[in-house]
């Protein structure tokens, strides 16, 4: 009977793991989430793992971003104005926000 019940809580647990890895867009992945429907523009999509290798940790945070997922209130406007993604999507240190680049980011799952 403890056994059994052992196993189901393992059970349990690995179900949940998965689910949470399937609600990401892949692993290390840092899906926006966004009240508003945008346009029909999906949340945009960070690549976390992909940044961590690339820069040092103090680049981003806090100088940029707040280490919390959903603390920074990130917004088209702002990235426009340079600030957030923007200060690395110009067209210098990475490629730019346009028209032809607006589903690097904003990725449909
Ligand atoms: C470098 C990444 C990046 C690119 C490129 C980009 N966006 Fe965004 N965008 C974001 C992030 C981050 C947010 C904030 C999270 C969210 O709402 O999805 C955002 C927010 C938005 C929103 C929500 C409302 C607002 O104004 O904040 C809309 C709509 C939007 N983007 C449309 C676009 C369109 C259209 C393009 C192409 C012209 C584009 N984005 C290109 C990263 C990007
Ligand atoms: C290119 C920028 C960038 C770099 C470099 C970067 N991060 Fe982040 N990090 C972000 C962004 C963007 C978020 C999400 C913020 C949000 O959701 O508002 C984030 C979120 C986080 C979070 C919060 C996750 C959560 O679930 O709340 C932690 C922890 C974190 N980063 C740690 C690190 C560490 C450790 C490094 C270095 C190894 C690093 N980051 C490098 C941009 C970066
Ligand atoms: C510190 C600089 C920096 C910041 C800040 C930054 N990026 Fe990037 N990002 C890069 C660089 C550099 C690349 C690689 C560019 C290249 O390959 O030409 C990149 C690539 C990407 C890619 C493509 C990844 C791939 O698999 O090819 C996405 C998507 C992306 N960034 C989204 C974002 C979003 C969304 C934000 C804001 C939440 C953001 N980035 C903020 C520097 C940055």
């Amino acid at each position: 009977m403890r056994f059994m019940l052992s196993a189901l809580m393992i059970l349990v647990l690995l179900l949940t793991a998965t689910l949470i890895v399937m609600g990401q867009s892949a692993p290390g992945d840092i899906v926006f989430s966004r009240k508003d429907g945008g346009g029909g523009t999906p949340p945009a999509v960070f690549p976390h793992w992909f940044h961590r290798i690339r820069f040092k940790c103090y680049v981003c945070h806090d100088a940029i971003f707040q280490m919390k997922q959903g603390a920074n209130k990130v917004t088209m406007d702002a990235i426009m104005k340079g600030e957030y993604c923007g200060r690395c999507h110009n067209g210098d240190i990475a490629w730019s926000v346009a028209f032809e680049t607006c589903n690097r980011c904003h990725v449909q799952r």
